[in-house]
């Protein structure tokens, strides 16, 4: 599918936007209360492709799950997949509530040891949380299973979550160079163990923590700088001790985990598209949106707004007690508004990962310079996103350098329309079709559809908000 998108005539217009449930919220919550003990209910969750996985994972592994649209995984089920098998005498699922939205779930739990073999590959599609998170999960279950995904997630490392599964003890295979299919093999006993981790990543904190709850004692993980902490909130949430120690967690097995009633905040990352575009509009625009996650291991976009001169509005939910999930929430507004370039680096970067392909876009808008640095990891995320963005800013008339792990760009210079392909990648999608709303001439994207994985409905919503954008065959 092409989105051919236009640009902004008028200004963009909209109050008490919902966005979609925070993806990595999402993921954890279906996960952990597989693992819990009795009936978890969760809503608001995100209703993209990625989350859609691990349900279908899930079922194939056993797991009575049942989502609000009406099937154990999805009523869409991702393109050329039929239901997915559940292992023989897996428990019955559970019945429909009336009340459940489209994006809510009821899971029951079978509790730390009662994950069955899947009759199948499991196939993660485009979602490395999947991969990575389940491998940490069936390795320390000694569940064994083959992960795989779609070409996008087969080209991504994932020796990064193998090695220091084996170094616990499992016996974790990947394919060529470290990618997948990854193959967790049975027979092996998990023990508690101190992991060291070059990258900063939450995705691998997470496998090795999800292993350390079956083992017996004390599993750390150290990281170089501190990942985003959805594992620990939800983990603490539902019963486990989780201690901090600077960049250190720590998890103590075996861990029992209770159920939770759970109402998935907003995400900040699909968030920042629209807070973005409102920015970035004809004057006159403003955007109000309600019940966004806003944890602050990962809003670093909002402080990289602050540095480039944007004003937004925060309004910090202080009366959610207990927060859900552990999470804080808040509603955000934006207007349009001058944006001047700055330096992005270090911490803020990590905390605003997903976000660097939009605040490219918003360098490439602000004047002045804008650096990003430290930002290595993007290239292996669901497309080389510096590569991306380096290639498809210019092809939109920006003056934009690609260092080893960032960009340079010289903002300011008028964007015309061009044709910009999104490599499989959602961020891709999303970051070009808010830059097309600020160029001078239309923009065509192909392979609009991966929009979908985090952000269903992204281009609807926009033209509700006032853009105008044609979707083509
Ligand atoms: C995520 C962690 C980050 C992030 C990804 C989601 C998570 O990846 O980029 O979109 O839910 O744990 P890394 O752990 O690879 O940094």
């Amino acid at each position: 599918m092409k989105a051919r998108v236009h640009p902004l005539r008028r200004p963009l217009r909209g109050e008490r936007v919902r966005v979609p449930g925070d993806k990595s919220i999402s993921h954890r919550a279906l996960l952990f209360s597989a693992l819990a003990e009795g009936e978890s209910r969760i809503a608001g969750l995100a209703p993209g492709g990625d989350v859609r996985s691990t349900a279908r994972c899930l079922a194939q592994l056993g797991v009575p799950l049942l989502r609000g649209d009406g099937t154990p995984w999805s009523a869409a089920a991702p393109e050329g997949l039929g239901p997915p098998s559940r292992p023989a005498g897996s428990a019955p699922l559970p019945e429909p509530d009336p009340d459940m939205g489209p994006d809510d779930a009821i899971v029951h739990g079978v509790g730390m040891r009662g994950l069955r073999a899947p009759a199948a590959d499991l196939d993660c599609g485009n979602s490395g949380t999947t991969l990575r998170l389940l491998c940490g999960i069936l390795a320390g279950a000694g569940v064994p299973a083959t992960l795989v995904g779609d070409a996008s997630l087969s080209r991504r490392p994932m020796e990064r979550v193998a090695a220091p599964l084996r170094e616990l003890g499992a016996r974790v295979r990947t394919g060529a160079s470290g990618r997948p299919p990854v193959v967790v093999e049975p027979g092996a006993a998990i023990r508690a163990g101190a992991i060291a981790s070059e990258v900063a990543s939450a995705q691998v904190k997470s496998a090795v923590l999800l292993a350390g709850l079956f083992a017996e004692g004390e599993t750390t993980f150290t990281e170089p700088a501190r990942s985003r902490d959805h594992t620990e909130r939800l983990l603490r949430q539902m019963g486990v001790k989780v201690a901090t120690r600077g960049t250190t967690v720590a998890v103590r097995g075996p861990a029992r985990l209770s159920p939770v009633a759970l109402e998935v905040p907003g995400d900040l990352s699909s968030a920042a598209f629209l807070l973005a575009a409102a920015l970035i509009a004809p004057e006159g625009s403003s955007l109000a949106m309600r019940h966004v996650g806003l944890n602050p291991t990962r809003a670093g976009f909002l402080d990289a707004l602050t540095q480039i001169g944007a004003r937004i509005q925060l309004d910090l939910k202080r009366e959610a007690q207990p927060l859900p999930g552990g999470e804080p929430v808040g509603d955000l507004s934006a207007s349009a508004q001058r944006l001047r370039g700055a330096d992005l680096d270090g911490d803020l970067v990590l905390r605003a990962i997903d976000e660097v392909p939009i605040l490219a876009v918003l360098g490439a808008v602000a004047r002045g310079t804008t650096v990003i640095r430290g930002a290595a990891e993007l290239r292996v995320k669901e497309s080389d996103r510096l590569a991306q963005m380096a290639r498809g800013l210019r092809a939109m008339g920006a003056q934009v350098e690609e260092l080893p792990d960032g960009l340079r760009i010289e903002g300011g210079r008028p964007l015309h329309g061009a044709e910009i392909d999104s490599a499989h990648d959602h961020r891709i999608a999303l970051a070009f079709t808010v830059a097309a709303l600020a160029a001078d001439s239309p923009t065509l994207i192909s392979g609009a559809e991966w929009a979908d994985v985090s952000f269903p409905g992204f281009f609807d919503l926009l033209r509700s908000l006032g853009a105008e954008v044609e979707l083509v065959a």
